[in-house]
């Protein structure tokens, strides 16, 4: 049996959810964090030590600036009320990316959620927020400067400190990674979901851990 300390997640198809109910797409995205509060639920109910969330990502930017701010409403609102929960459930809350580019009220926000839960040791939940895996790589290559080797380079990385993810799993209909987590993906067990991220279930995670548990990992040898 596997050994599991990391899940990541590519939480696609919101929008398409809320477009198919006549809602638009915002709609979808409001009942994407309903998911993803479930999802941390069964997470620290079946005892996994990290989940990493891929929330919007560098090439997020273009989107429309309606459907952005509305996200970003979305974070500001939900880490400002559910704070104390957050911090009652022991949950420790981890940025991957650049927050430079947001307004100060989410960088305020995501830096004090940050701050406020630096110590709880129930499960960490990494937010890959304004990340891109080129970018990351790029700017970890640079710190690294003349010393390159696979232990300086990673300790460049947003993930520093971190496993790497044992399984990472897409909803959505599509088998792609779209700039997330490239290099801490290359022995990962990848599952690719049809349906759409608020149609994920706990069950469905469990179904997927099951099945991962059981998988021979071999990362090359025989
Ligand atoms: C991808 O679906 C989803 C996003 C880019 C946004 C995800 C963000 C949230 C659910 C908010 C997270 C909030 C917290 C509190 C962590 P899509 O819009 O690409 O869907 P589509 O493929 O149907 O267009």
């Amino acid at each position: 049996m596997n050994k599991l300390c990391h899940v990541a997640f590519i939480m696609d198809g919101n929008g398409r959810w809320g477009k198919k109910r006549g809602k638009g797409r915002n709609f979808g995205h409001l009942k994407g964090v309903e998911t993803v509060k479930k999802i941390v639920g069964a997470s620290i109910k079946s005892k996994i030590p990290i989940i990493t969330f891929y929330v919007f990502s560098s090439e997020n930017w273009e989107r429309p600036k309606n459907e952005k701010n509305y996200i970003f409403k979305l974070i500001n609102t939900y880490f400002t009320k559910e704070i104390k929960n957050i911090i009652k459930q022991g949950i420790k809350i981890n940025i991957l990316g650049e927050l430079n580019k947001f307004s100060s009220d989410i960088k305020l926000t995501l830096k004090k959620s940050a701050k406020l839960t630096k110590k709880n040791k129930k499960i960490v939940v990494n937010l890959a927020i304004n990340y891109g895996s080129k970018n990351e790589i790029i700017q970890a290559l640079k710190k690294t400067k003349k010393n390159i080797s696979i232990k300086n380079f990673e300790r460049n990385l947003y993930t520093k400190n971190l496993p790497n993810p044992d399984i990472l799993i897409r909803t959505g209909g599509y088998q792609r990674l779209s700039n997330f987590l490239l290099w801490q993906l290359a022995y990962t067990e990848l599952f690719f979901l049809k349906k759409l991220w608020p149609d994920f279930t706990p069950k469905d995670l469990f179904k997927i851990i099951n099945k991962y548990k059981k998988i021979n990992r071999n990362y090359g040898k025989i």
